[in-house]
């Protein structure tokens, strides 16, 4: 079932949208190598707290931490650890908060210092794809239509590798609502987009072949080949012409910028 917000609850999610924001925007003023990932984490939490808000993956269907922190050819769901941050890695962050019982969840890709012109071709393309995919999440569109655009530009047009496991999904009062939205597919296929429904739109894109494994931890979902992934994610409301934005990646590319040890475009 898929469920369409109103307005003023669209304006609730836009808050918890911006907070996740928020936070990874601190996350970017800290990031350097010798960084350890638990550390990261536990700032992310405290941040989180310190808004008045949950993280929300944090017991998650059993998740161990506050955040998913996916190190090069770890495509997600990556568990923060001892281990340090080195030049050259690429880092995928992913944050959930439920704040006043609406859930944000999105997700960024951070290099640190020079990780080479294949990733950051791959970065940069992966972040293409999302707007690429959001341009198409407007009212009479088709979830397919959000997949089709995605997958065109990374795997036709650039060669990666989409993953198919592992899929966006609909926003809310819960983490995943309806509908999937894949980052692979037909155009027209699938539900048709509605006004109101808020959409977490998250490709991840593989810089060799689509094919993943998940970990003996149950969660760290790599590569096959061990090459790197990225993995990009906004939160969206469906409109008539134009799709909302509820998360905001300015303040996040402002504080990229701003942090030496980061590599921007
Ligand atoms: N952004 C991811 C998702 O939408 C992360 C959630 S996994 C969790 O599925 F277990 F950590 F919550
Ligand atoms: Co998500």
């Amino acid at each position: 079932m898929m469920i369409c917000k109103t307005n003023e609850q669209v304006e609730m999610m836009r808050q918890s949208a911006l907070l996740v924001s928020k936070t990874l925007s601190e996350v970017a003023k800290t990031l350097k190598p010798g960084i350890t990932t638990i550390s990261i984490d536990k700032m992310i939490g405290t941040f989180i707290n310190d808004h008045k808000a949950v993280p929300s993956f944090l017991n998650y269907k059993g998740y161990p931490f506050n955040s998913c922190i996916s190190v090069n050819d770890v495509v997600v769901h990556g568990f923060p650890g001892k281990n340090e941050l080195e030049e050259g890695d690429i880092v995928s962050i992913d944050i959930g908060v439920i704040l006043n019982e609406w859930h944000g969840d999105h997700a960024y890709t951070f290099a640190m210092g020079d990780p080479g012109n294949a990733a950051k071709q791959l970065i940069r393309v992966t972040k293409e794809s999302l707007y690429k995919g959001i341009e198409k999440a407007i009212v009479g569109n088709y979830v397919g239509d959000i997949a089709y655009a995605i997958q065109e530009h990374t795997e036709k047009k650039h060669g990666y590798g989409v993953v198919r496991e592992l899929v966006g999904h609909g926003l809310g009062k819960n983490l995943h609502e309806d509908p999937q939205v894949p980052n692979y597919g037909k155009r027209g296929s699938g539900k048709k987009l509605k006004d109101g429904l808020v959409l977490a739109i998250e490709p991840m894109i593989n810089l060799g072949k689509k094919d993943v494994y998940t970990e003996d931890d149950g969660w760290t979902v790599r590569t096959k080949d061990g090459k790197p992934s990225v993995h990009f994610e906004h939160d969206v409301c469906v409109r008539k012409n134009k799709a909302d934005i509820l998360s905001d990646y300015m303040p996040i590319e402002a504080a990229e910028k701003a942090n030496p040890n980061l590599y921007s475009e």
